[in-house]
């Protein structure tokens, strides 16, 4: 299922051309891409060619507002929804922008968890919003925080933001008991959920619980899908789903009554790989190999740190006491990006390198910690 990759393609990897480039002598366990092998620039090829082929200039005119139907209609099948409640989005960040501009005025709330996507949070404060941490514990956000967030706020919070599955950056998965919980504070105070789920497609042990908005029967949450983390970001690809009537409102946004939909053609080519059983297959592989990475990083991972072995997504949550010195060849990204807490920890991605350098990266992290420990 993979292909040769693009670092031997012509114009490759390069300043310029992709958002970030690491040293190739450092392994950077800071962002939370796929590592250009793991991206399937055969199987996209085949999937454009598909999709020109069976739409001719039907695939190149302004799509349908809402979304191109054979992608909606594929989508919609795996989510056990109708076509009407998706939207057709430039992935979760531009979802995230529209909802913000939709749903809030300036100055309103935002509640998030204590430690939240760090870039998900700078949409939402450079569209005027203010955000507001909500505390969390191993199960995800506190259910009775989340009410007396939302009466402190009186009335200004906008909605929700939760990512409660493969949570970046913590990894944690919040159990249907709590879903449950946050969805019934919410909806007694009348409160929109936003359900990132960028990871949920890629559990790597067992089975993850529905997500809050089939809890919810879509009522009151609106999903955030995206292809950025199970095919590749450049797609610009996601979807949301919600109710017809939220899904009516936001596709009235000059965005779409000017361009059309989000991405046409990279959607038909995507409903192609829906359809087809390329994208279960191409899901499968990409579970296997994230399950190599991120067991050659657990299992090299020992010190006076501690960290639950994440279920799936993309990251390992580091906690630690003692100040830590991260070894000059592996780069981290530091938790205080995403919130404060009690305690200092690191987010580390295994999605970006290869199991060997996953499992040298460990080591160099588990010996960085000792020079600390002895100088106490
Ligand atoms: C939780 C979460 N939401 C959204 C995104 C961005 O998604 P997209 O590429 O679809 O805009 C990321 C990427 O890091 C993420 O971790």
């Amino acid at each position: 299922m993979n292909s040769a990759g693009p670092l031997s393609h012509r114009r490759r990897w390069s300043q310029g051309v992709v958002q970030q480039v690491s040293p190739a002598e450092v392994t950077d366990l800071g962002p939370g891409y796929l590592e250009p092998g793991l991206l399937p620039v055969d199987l996209l090829a085949k999937a454009y060619r598909e999709a020109l082929s069976e739409f001719g200039s039907a695939a190149l005119a302004y799509g349908d507002d809402q979304g191109a139907l054979p992608f909606r209609a594929a989508a919609a099948r795996r989510a056990g929804c109708t076509e009407a409640q998706v939207l057709v989005t430039a992935g979760t960040s531009h979802a995230l922008y529209l909802i913000a501009t939709m749903f809030a005025s300036k100055e309103d709330v935002v509640l998030v968890e204590r430690y939240a996507y760090d870039l998900g949070r700078k949409i939402l404060t450079d569209r005027g919003l203010r955000t507001r941490a909500v505390a969390m514990d191993a199960d995800g956000m506190d259910p009775e925080a989340l009410h007396d967030a939302i009466v402190a706020e009186r009335g200004r919070v906008a909605f929700v933001y939760l990512n409660p599955t493969f949570h970046n950056p913590t990894g944690i998965v919040v159990p249907e008991a709590r879903r449950r919980a946050l969805l019934e504070v919410a909806a007694r105070h009348g409160v929109l959920v936003v359900e990132d789920d960028a990871y949920a497609d890629l559990t790597l042990d067992g089975v993850v619980p529905p997500s809050m908005a089939e809890l919810a029967g879509y009522e009151g949450v609106i999903r955030l899908r995206t292809f950025s983390k199970t095919i590749a970001p450049g797609l610009r690809l996601g979807f949301l789903i919600a109710d017809p009537r939220t899904v009516k409102r936001l596709v009235h946004h000059g965005l779409f009554a000017s361009g059309g939909s989000a991405n046409h053609v990279t959607s038909l080519a995507v409903a192609t790989l829906l359809e087809s059983g390329d994208y279960d297959r191409h899901l499968a592989w990409l579970r296997a190999q994230l399950k190599a990475r991120r067991d050659a990083l657990v299992g090299n991972l020992t010190g006076p740190f501690e960290f639950d072995v994440p279920a799936g997504g993309y990251f390992l949550w580091l906690r630690f006491a003692e100040e830590a010195r991260v070894p000059a060849e592996v780069t981290v990204a530091a938790g205080a990006r995403f919130g404060d807490g009690p305690g200092s920890a690191v987010r580390l991605a295994y999605s970006l390198n290869s199991p060997d350098r996953l499992a040298a990266a460990g080591r160099a992290l588990a010996g960085s910690w000792i020079p600390s420990l002895e100088r106490t």
